[in-house]
């Protein structure tokens, strides 16, 4: 419906299952801290969403459902937007304690640090005993959080996620910074009852596995991730390592001025950006917005760069009028030459 195929052709890709990948090192670590919990990371991230977001409590008009946020295989089928949407159908099946990784799926914006194809790891465990529940979670979070960083502080900050309650954001004091590293709860009373476990309670947490390489592989840009060059992937041996960076190449700055129209999606202009270029983009921003007549204008900076080599002048214009053109002729807008 709405993924285009440079999306759909992530789908075999499984970076968090490619051995030595520094994603899966980070997801290993993670397997680690709870080495009596089943593993699951070979569900295919293509849901109902059924399980994506109803079962999770998440309402009828939540953003996050709109085809502006979200890859709709279908119109009840989407690719996952996190793993919580396998937590109802494995506390259905019986599983009591454990991990699912895989690949996510949401559009979003371009810079170093955002691709709309992303890894999670859920953790979920049932305990019979309601009493103890929260710190068994804060106990189980700060030994990810050792396991990970070492010795350091981290804060849990309440938060909302429908499917949890109550529900903390965790962040960790890293560098001199703090970095938001998951999301976490009590899975809500009314979900354990609708997989007939209204007796017991369960804490669940989801975290994000590419930032996380990210910061503790000191990689610079999200697209290495999926780079298959010999000077990026050779130089990981499955534990954590600071990544070399090999020399970078110059960017190209284009800017596009736009009159946009009334459903004017900014997360298809960036598929659009994205698939015409093949990852060639680095980032898009919004540099200049003004509203005259009762009509909006926004003023886009593409920035193009490649990880792995330097390109021509001409092969960037001819890119970048490619990318226009079509943006011309799928996106609500008047292009301002
Ligand atoms: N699914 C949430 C997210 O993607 C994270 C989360 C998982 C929060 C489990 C609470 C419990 O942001």
């Amino acid at each position: 419906m709405n993924i285009p195929d440079h999306i759909l052709s992530k789908v075999d890709e499984n970076l968090h299952n490619k051995k030595k990948h520094p994603i899966e090192t980070v997801k290993k670590i993670i397997y680690d801290c709870f080495p009596d919990f089943s593993r699951f990371d070979d569900i295919s991230p293509k849901v109902a969403v059924r399980s994506n977001f109803d079962d999770l409590l998440i309402p009828k008009n939540h953003v996050s459902r709109s085809l502006s946020d979200t890859y709709y295989v279908s119109d009840d089928v989407v690719l996952r937007t996190h793993t919580s949407a396998h937590q109802t159908e494995m506390l259905k099946n019986g599983e009591y304690s454990f991990l699912v990784a895989g690949d996510c799926y949401r559009r979003d914006e371009i810079d170093s640090c955002h691709y709309p194809v992303f890894h999670q790891i859920e953790g979920v465990r049932v305990v019979e005993s309601v009493v103890d529940i929260e710190s068994d979670l804060k106990s189980n979070i700060e030994l990810v959080i050792g396991s990970l960083f070492g010795d350091c502080q981290f804060r849990m900050r309440s938060h909302k996620f429908p499917f949890t309650q109550p529900s903390w954001e965790v962040d960790v004091f890293y560098n001199g910074n703090w970095l938001e590293v998951l999301g976490c709860g009590i899975v809500h009373y009314k979900i354990m009852k609708s997989c007939g476990l209204e007796g017991s309670s369960a804490w669940a947490f989801g975290m994000g596995l590419d930032r996380l390489a990210m910061i503790l592989f000191d990689i610079p840009d999200i697209r290495l991730m999926w780079s298959s060059d010999e000077r990026f992937i050779g130089q990981f041996d499955g534990s954590i390592k600071k990544f070399k960076p090999f020399s970078k190449y110059p960017p190209c700055n284009k800017d596009i001025s736009m009159w946009l129209g009334d459903s004017f999606c900014e997360n298809s202009m960036n598929d659009i950006i994205r698939g015409m270029s093949g990852d060639l983009v680095e980032s898009v921003s919004l540099q200049d917005t003004f509203t005259k007549d009762g009509k909006t204008s926004n003023c886009y900076r593409v920035v193009y760069r490649s990880m792995d080599r330097s390109f021509t002048n001409e092969e960037v214009n001819n890119m970048h009028i490619s990318c226009v053109e079509l943006i011309k002729s799928k996106i609500d807008c008047v292009v301002r030459e």
